[in-house]
């Protein structure tokens, strides 16, 4: 093995001091902010991620499994923490929504993380995701486009650039056209060029896989011709799901998972959908001929889950 000379190494930290100094004095520059507060505001950013970091780690929490059902299994766990190690490598399809950090009062999870503690939150989340997929196993994360409460943020754009580090390979996006008309009312300035507010009234799927795109195995698929050719063309078009009548603050309709799992997956596939929520994706899985494991971390939202999975099953069997 080669050492560094004394010398040598006394030069090259100068290099990489010189380096760090520059960079920050472009950032300074370009954002029109004092030198100090740059690198004020990138220890506090640092310091946030590590608190965040230590809270989190050292913790794996035993599986606890509150429903289990026709091949549908419901965990009251922490996706990031619950021991998994059996379903490594296993899961074919990934459905969710993760939370947005859009404030929402969801109890147990904290809406509203600073961004870049967001953004640690998902690259873990997504760093758990990516052990449990199958080889040729597959995502589709529904995510807002940007974000516009508390700075505005391309949280679609930052979402993809962390999973693609965390190694998932970027297949395409689905634009799904949601209508929602309540965002239109947003203006900014008001019939003036002085800082009006675009906002497209859309939310993202993205879809991305482990290591190839190209099932290994071939399958059952349960899509017809029809379904294939209109939902193959990536703008889709169907409403939100009403918060209060599902009694879950973001819950989104069944259309999405039912879309992205025949298109998607093979009958007896395993999906997995880490925020459980009011259980759609689990309910879907159901529906469809699908395996499902799901993680919900708040009890209120288990219980919401386990009483609208049940229902389903129970119509199911009324109708066989
Ligand atoms: C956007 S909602 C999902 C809504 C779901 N798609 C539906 O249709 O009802 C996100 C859910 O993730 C849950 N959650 C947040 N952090 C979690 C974590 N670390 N592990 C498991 N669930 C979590 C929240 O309680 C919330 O119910």
């Amino acid at each position: 093995m080669r050492y560094l000379k004394d010398s040598q190494t006394k030069e090259l930290k100068i290099r990489l001091k010189w380096d760090i100094y520059e960079s920050l004095k472009d950032i300074s520059l370009q954002e029109g902010k004092s030198l100090n507060f740059v690198i004020n505001e990138l220890i506090n950013k640092e310091v946030k991620i590590l608190q965040y970091n230590n809270q989190n780690q050292f913790f794996i929490e035993k599986p606890r499994i509150v429903f289990d059902k026709k091949n549908i299994k419901l965990f009251h766990n922490d996706f990031i923490k619950v021991d998994f190690s059996e379903y490594v490598g296993r899961v074919n399809l990934l459905i969710t929504s993760p939370p947005y950090n859009l404030s929402i009062e969801y109890g147990k999870h904290n809406d509203s993380l600073d961004y870049e503690v967001y953004l640690e939150f998902t690259k873990q989340w997504l760093t758990k995701a990516y052990e449990l997929m199958a080889d040729d196993g597959r995502i589709c994360v529904n995510i807002p486009l940007d974000k516009n409460k508390n700075g505005l943020k391309p949280v679609y754009s930052d979402f993809v650039e962390i999973a693609k580090r965390v190694g998932f390979k970027y297949q395409s996006t689905i634009v799904w056209n949601e209508q929602n008309i309540s965002r239109r009312t947003a203006w900014g300035s008001w019939l003036s060029a002085s800082a009006p507010y675009v906002i497209a009234p859309v939310e993202m799927i993205v879809v991305m896989y482990k290591k190839q795109w190209k099932r290994l195995n071939k399958g059952e698929s349960t899509i017809n011709k029809e379904e294939f050719i209109e939902w193959t063309n990536g703008v889709w078009t169907f409403s939100g799901e009403s918060k209060k009548r599902v009694g879950h603050p973001a819950p989104f309709p069944l259309e999405l998972p039912r879309r992205c799992i025949k298109l998607f997956s093979y009958k007896d596939d395993l999906i997995l959908d880490p925020f459980v929520g009011s259980g759609t994706t689990l309910i879907s899985a159901f529906q469809e001929g699908r395996k499902a494991i799901g993680t919900e971390i708040d009890e209120r939202f288990i219980n919401l889950a386990m009483s609208r999975i049940n229902s389903s099953l129970f119509v199911q069997q009324n109708l066989i």
